[in-house]
């Protein structure tokens, strides 16, 4: 039946994460409790050896994948082995929880436009390391979140989601820190969840939702 999530193929999604992993949690957890009925995590790949997020992992039946940015002698060689072992599990779509490797294009070309990125700050506001500090430095009001499509500049592609977290006047990095990663692991299930619906459409700047299920 039409927009019936039951018969809507299973979106295979490729996680990559580089230290703590909470939003690969949240991920994990909304799709363990049915919540994104129609996705599953068919492999994590991380590239930190002493990550939380490998310890997180191991409660969720999820394969796992290391892969030491220190081995490569470049990024596009460390691209190409994540595009062999995202191949090698049949992902079709790849978040990057936390991922903090610049991409190349060796992986952007191999799953055109099905690149997630969780970034916190109200993108294109704050790009780049850091942007929790940026913001606080640059005295903003209101900061929060972005889920956005992976392009070649960084935090530059298509934007949808995003949530807004109000800056407190006694705030530091670590409180809103705190408060937008809320957000980021609502935001981020919200978006998968949109992505395993069908109902994304991807243009060359901007992401728009179709009303219908296809
Ligand atoms: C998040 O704040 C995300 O926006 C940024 O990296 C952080 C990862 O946090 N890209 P975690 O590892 O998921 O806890």
């Amino acid at each position: 039946m039409p927009g019936n999530s039951e018969a809507r193929p299973v979106l295979r999604l490729g996680v990559l994460a580089s230290g703590n992993g909470s939003n690969f949690q949240a991920l994990a957890e909304a799709i363990e409790a049915g919540r994104i009925p129609n996705a599953e995590i068919a492999v994590l790949i991380y590239n930190n050896p002493d990550a939380l997020v490998r310890q997180r992992a191991g409660r969720f039946n999820v394969p796992i994948r290391l892969l030491n940015h220190r081995d490569y002698e470049n990024r596009e060689a460390l691209d190409r082995d994540l595009v062999r072992e995202l191949k090698a599990a049949q992902v079709s779509w790849v978040v990057m929880a936390g991922w903090m490797r610049r991409v190349t294009d060796v992986l952007i070309s191999a799953f055109p436009d099905r690149i997630l990125n969780i970034h916190p700050s109200l993108l294109p506001s704050f790009p780049g390391i850091r942007a929790i500090e940026q913001a606080l430095d640059y005295g903003v009001k209101v900061s929060g979140c972005t889920v956005h499509i992976v392009r070649l500049v960084v935090d530059s592609g298509p934007i949808l989601r995003q949530a807004a977290v109000p800056v407190l006047e006694d705030d530091t990095p670590a409180t809103l820190a705190q408060r937008i990663q809320l957000q980021e692991h609502r935001l981020l299930v919200e978006a998968v969840t949109l992505v395993a619906s069908g109902r994304v459409q991807i243009g060359e700047q901007r992401a728009q939702l179709s009303l219908d299920s296809p």
